[in-house]
């Protein structure tokens, strides 16, 4: 079985080939980062993004094929993100890889972004053990999710306002560090050793959900000059909001496996911070190593891996919210 995925949801053009006959494996993956095109417009420039998918999007998929020493006719399945993301860079990886699926008939897997972020970890685990809780932290999403099998979510918590890495890219904003805001914040925040102390909000109805926008509010309006000190603060702010919700998530559905996954979790200050609470509350802790937390095509050809049938052919989902996933929704 040798799946090719294909990822262009927003600034990173990916293909990647997985393969394995009882478990997914990992044999090549390419990411091409649109860093530098967005770089000097302090963000994403969704335009900009679409153009670059296309330009790119061919010779990434060529070279995912070439690096698994595979032909297109060695290809059983391919797959590509159907959303959530920018509809314009969507349209780009979707059209590609139905038209390879097309041309090499093949079967073709529209896959949901979110739930792959949660498939890289069975690409760091083959042997995960479910029920899982997943706390899935990106640029678009930060949700905390039940997955009793395959194809079954419960949206346990979710963002009421920016999601994880947007507070993480607006705070770097503010802090004129540039884009990509992530990393940048979190290398100036290792400068500090006296953060400055910041609101943790907390839901008054008691639910799991988040919110992040009242932090970032309270670090434009601080009066400290210290920016690592600020960075530093903001940091331990987010960390103790994602693992609070996640220890009462646990406690809430006795889980007994956590995967942290999506963009923020290449951030070294939470995958330390889950790694203490795996060991406080024995639950077995997998985080996927950096390079499958962030973007990437591997997750996508792996969510494919576990949806055998290709059940939804060739239909695209025209709404690329979580409603367009297979079993995916809150409830
Ligand atoms: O999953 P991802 O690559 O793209 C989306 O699906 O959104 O996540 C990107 C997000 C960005 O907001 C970026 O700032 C954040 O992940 N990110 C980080 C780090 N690396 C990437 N946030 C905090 N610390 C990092 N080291
Ligand atoms: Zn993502």
């Amino acid at each position: 079985m040798n799946i090719l995925g294909v990822e262009s949801s927003c600034d990173e053009t990916a293909a990647a080939v997985v393969s394995g006959a009882r478990r997914p494996a990992l044999v090549s993956s390419v990411v091409s980062s649109q860093v530098a095109i967005h770089a000097p417009f302090g963000g994403v420039v969704p335009e900009l993004a679409s153009r670059s998918h296309i330009r790119f999007i061919t010779e990434v998929m060529a070279e995912a094929l070439k690096k698994a020493r595979l032909k297109p006719e060695n290809i059983d399945r391919v797959a590509a993100t159907a959303g959530p993301g920018l509809m314009g860079s969507l349209l780009v990886g979707l059209t590609a890889a139905r038209t390879f699926a097309w041309l090499f008939r093949k079967p073709f897997v529209p896959v949901n972004h979110t739930e792959a972020h949660i498939m890289a970890a069975f690409l760091e685990k083959p042997a995960l053990k479910l029920p899982l809780l997943a706390l899935v932290a990106s640029g678009g999403h930060t949700e905390l999710i039940y997955m009793k099998k395959h194809g079954s979510y419960r949206i346990l918590g979710r963002t009421r306002d920016d999601a994880a890495g947007e507070a993480y890219d607006k705070v770097a904003k503010l802090l004129k560090l540039g884009y990509p805001g992530g990393p940048a914040l979190e290398r100036l925040a290792r400068r500090s050793r006296s953060p400055v102390r910041l609101p943790v909000a907390r839901m008054k109805d008691g639910s799991l959900d988040f919110s992040f926008s009242g932090l970032k509010t309270a670090v434009a309006q601080s009066t400290v000059t210290d920016r690592a000190a600020l960075a530093a603060g903001f940091q331990q702010a987010v960390i103790a909001a994602l693992i609070g919700r996640a220890r009462e998530a646990l406690a809430l559905t006795r889980a007994r496996t956590l995967v942290l996954a999506g963009g923020v979790a290449a951030n070294l200050g939470l995958r330390n911070a889950f790694g203490e609470l795996g060991r406080q509350v024995r639950v077995s802790l997998v985080v996927p190593r950096i390079g499958l937390c962030t973007d990437n095509a591997a997750m996508i050809a792996c969510a494919a891996w576990f949806n055998p049938s290709a059940r939804r052919g060739m239909r695209v989902p025209a709404d690329s919210g979580w409603q367009a996933g297979r079993a995916i929704g809150a409830g």
